[in-house]
């Protein structure tokens, strides 16, 4: 069953009934000022950092589940409804949100009185702007109160849920004309407010809450909207709101738009303004100036088309395949930005106060990101690596504001130094430029601490090879990319965190994933210092990389498929010989990515077990026969219900370890199996089950053994994201950067047709044509670059040139 389709001339998501099964949302703003918003118009912003700049209040966990959004009431005659239906929850007559790319329609009406929303982030200034257009299509005059309303945070988020004691008395507001200011901190000479105004004159306006719904009401019906009356109040403590209320009569026929503006302003620290109890609104007049008219409005909205549109083609395919189209170009790359904007800090799912950027997460994002901006994944390399501390290991994450590694969570998860040469290395794929390593990077943020970033990535290499078990395999730390996998914390106590207590690190409990991973990017490093004349660390590196992969041969196999770990007892996991959890999919990616037992013939068995023990009509599973008991000295994994999450749910972020894997071994019908079970757009007919959007991967989808089993949970903010970017360019479509070229290596089904690619890469735009006889998996027999062949399969770089036209014939 579906609630909506897909508009790929739009590029937008129309979803047909505010009834979806969760609320379905979308992302504004691509920079620093940010908005989640639902189909319902739920959701909240903040600038940068969810956590430290929240600008408007959200509440999780609640009932109605998505509480609190922007808000416009109508009141027609003594019927109060919304364009997005909630909170009134009225039913309209029509019904329609469309979800494009940074923006959000919605449509709707009742009573013959039709509302078109526009919600937007203009690509390059600090404000959320909603353009309402209302029309009176019925045969008599309407007169109508039109009512705003967002809720105001008090900036931290944390201390807005924890410390709200104080917050009750803090508060602050201020009114100007048609503009509500929020000034909460103002006094503290934290020069940063935000304001909420509209392009015409208020009729009334309220600024406390409690004035402008009721005492003890909720937001359904707001007491000021119910009487269409607000009464001037201004907040001073309790909880800060912003509501309009303008007076209205439509003619027959008649139609009225209105602009309304959330911004955000931050006065220079050294600005002198000390008028006491008032703001100076320099930045917000400037603001509110560029986008106070219709006109100017669809002029940055237009911009913002366009920005998009410019992006995408970056990177585009026309195929058969409607599904492949339709998610490589349009939705899996725009949910690989959005996880770059906000690694897994803010969604329906992240409460934004809890987690900030990861540094394994947000190298891994940048996978799928790097050839969109490449300038702002370059910032973003430095940003992580300026985590990391001088013996290679990290910060587990880091806030955006303050770009400073999270003292709560630390460190201690072995995998994350080795996802900095993960990323470094696309990074210089993608752009080229070498000039990334002589960058002079800090540890800890610490000045004076700096080295160019090339010597954090050998700390990266050598943290792994100088923190080896009795194996030989690396130590697994707090956790390697299972963070649910705590080998180490059998020493914490009942109702302790797991990621949060125990010890860091054993001597002895080994991670083959980790093996997997050193032994792929490990060959990455190699290769680096080969090219940047690093000779004899290239040969030590060289032969660290061939030690762990004999030393996985010989202790990291298990017969039939990889072994998962050593616990800190030295007994295995994800064994054959293990009562409960004998097969994770992990090291079977990783190994096989890695290129590992392909000549000894031990990859493809690997494979076929993942085939046959892990896989589901949904997806494949994490790990079998799930967990039924909790394992002390396995850690949070078994802490979940079989089925869920990490143990032995389809944990979506590495079914394209598998996929990719797959084409590693040529074999492209197998692998687009796997690319297909999870890709959203072909489950979107069963959005009843799967439940999370249709247009965008969850983290995970429940397993076999769990009762909801093919149900998502927490969508967006996942590394399947750029995983399956990763997967379908490269793996699949086969279009991949490379140190002196754009490479092309496909490996599709037998039954996948001609298809054409365009790809931007290096200032050079590259049309290619790939020909594909029915039947072929993998292979390229030629390839004709501008008329003439190439030897291999990487397209030479023709200094000065930017344009290619390439022929490419499989088979
Ligand atoms: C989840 C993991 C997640 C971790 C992050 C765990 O409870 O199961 O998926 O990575 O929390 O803190
Ligand atoms: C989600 C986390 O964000 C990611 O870092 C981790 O690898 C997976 N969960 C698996 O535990």
């Amino acid at each position: 069953m579906k609630f909506g389709y897909f508009d790929d001339k739009a590029k937008e998501y129309v979803i047909t009934t505010p009834h979806t099964p969760l609320p379905w949302i979308n992302y504004l703003g691509s920079n620093d000022f940010f908005s989640l918003i639902s189909n319902t118009c739920g959701g909240y912003s903040f600038y940068k950092d969810a956590k430290l700049l929240r600008i408007t209040r959200y509440r999780y966990n609640n009932i109605p589940a998505d509480s609190n959004g922007k808000y416009y009431y109508i009141n027609d005659d003594g019927v109060i409804w919304n364009p997005g239906t909630m909170p009134s929850a009225t039913e309209t007559d029509t019904y329609e949100c469309r979800h494009g790319l940074g923006y959000s329609r919605f449509c709707s009406s009742k009573n013959n009185l039709k509302a078109e929303l526009l919600v937007f982030v203009p690509s390059d200034a600090s404000c959320e702007i909603n353009c309402l257009k209302l029309k009176n299509n019925s045969e008599t005059e309407k007169n109508i109160s039109l009512f705003s309303y967002v809720e105001f945070c008090l900036w931290n988020a944390v201390d807005d849920a924890s410390n709200f004691q104080r917050n009750l008395s803090i508060g602050e507001v201020e009114v100007q004309g048609s503009t509500i200011y929020h000034k909460t901190e103002y006094r503290e000479r934290r020069k940063h407010y935000s304001f909420f105004t509209v392009n015409t004159q208020v009729d009334n306006y309220d600024t406390n809450r409690d004035a402008f719904l009721g005492a003890g009401n909720g937001n359904a019906f707001p007491e000021a909207v119910c009487k269409k009356k607000c009464s001037n109040s201004i907040a001073s403590g309790w909880y800060p709101i912003a509501a309009h209320q303008i007076d209205l009569t439509l003619l027959p026929g008649e139609e009225k738009e209105f602009v309304f503006m959330l911004g955000y302003c931050e006065n220079p620290a050294d600005d002198k303004w000390e008028a006491p109890g008032i703001i100076n609104k320099t930045s917000a007049k400037a603001l509110i100036e560029r986008f106070n008219t219709m006109e100017k409005a669809m002029q940055a909205f237009a911009e913002l088309k366009n920005y998009w549109e410019t992006l995408l083609a970056r990177f585009a395919v026309v195929s058969e395949n409607e599904h492949i189209d339709r998610m490589a170009n349009i939705w899996n790359q725009y949910q690989c930005m959005v996880t770059f904007n906000m690694s897994r800090s803010a969604s329906y799912y992240e409460s934004g106060t809890g987690r900030g950027m990861g540094f394994r997460d947000s190298c891994q994002d940048l996978l799928g990101f790097v050839h969109l901006i490449p300038e702002r994944a370059r910032e973003r390399i430095i940003d992580i690596a300026s985590t990391q501390f001088p013996d290679g290991s990290a910060y587990h994450q880091y806030q955006p504001l303050t770009k400073q590694g999270n003292l709560d969570v630390g460190s201690g998860f072995n995998d994350d130094p080795l996802w900095l040469i993960a990323a470094v290395a696309a990074y210089i794929k993608e752009t080229g430029d070498y000039g990334i390593l002589d960058v002079q990077v800090p540890f800890d943020c610490k000045k004076g601490t700096e080295v160019p970033l090339f010597e954090h990535l050998e700390k990266s290499f050598y943290y792994t090879v100088t923190h080896l078990g009795p194996h030989k395999l690396p130590l697994i730390g707090r956790a390697d990319w299972n963070d649910c996998l705590n080998l180490n914390c059998f020493s914490s106590e009942p109702g302790e965190s797991f990621q949060t207590t125990g010890p860091s690190e054993g001597p002895v409990a080994e991670s083959v994933f980790i093996a997997g991973m050193f032994v792929k990017y490990g060959k990455e490093f190699e290769e680096l210092c080969e090219r940047t004349g690093h000779t004899e660390l290239a040969k030590e590196a060289g032969k660290a990389v061939d030690e762990m992969y004999q030393a996985v041969l010989d202790n990291g196999w298990d017969g039939e498929w990889f072994l998962r770990a050593y616990d800190a007892q030295s007994e295995k996991v994800g064994s054959k010989e293990c009562e409960e959890g004998k097969i994770f999919i992990e090291p079977q990616g990783f190994c096989v990515m890695a290129g590992i037992g392909k000549e000894e013939g031990i990859a493809e068995k690997a494979l076929d077990s993942v085939n046959e023990l892990l896989e589901t009509k949904y997806g494949i599973m994490i790990l079998q026969p799930a967990y039924t008991r909790y394992h002390l000295e396995l850690g949070e994994i078994t802490s979940y219900p079989p089925g869920y999450k990490e143990n032995a749910g389809i944990f979506c972020h590495n079914n394209p370890w598998i996929s990719i894997a797959e084409t590693v071994l040529g074999r492209g019908n197998r692998a687009f199996e796997v690319y297909r079970k999870i890709c959203p757009s072909y489950i979107e007919e069963i959005s009843d089950i799967h439940r999370t959007e249709p247009y965008v991967y969850s983290q995970m989808i429940a397993g076999a053994d769990a009762p909801g089993f093919g149900e998502a949970k927490n969508s967006w903010l996942t590394g399947t994201a750029a995983w399956t970017f990763v997967n379908l360019s490269q793996a699949l479509l086969g279009i991949l950067p490379g140190y002196d070229g754009l490479i092309v290596d496909p490996c599709l089904p037998e039954t996948f047709g001609d298809f054409k690619v365009n790809r931007h890469f290096r200032g050079a735009d590259y049309h290619i044509e790939i020909h594909k006889p029915k039947g072929v998996q993998k292979g390229v027999r030629w390839i004709e670059v501008d008329g003439e062949r190439i030897n291999g399969n990487q397209i030479p770089m023709v200094n000065g040139r930017n344009e290619y036209h390439v022929i490419v014939q499989m088979g």
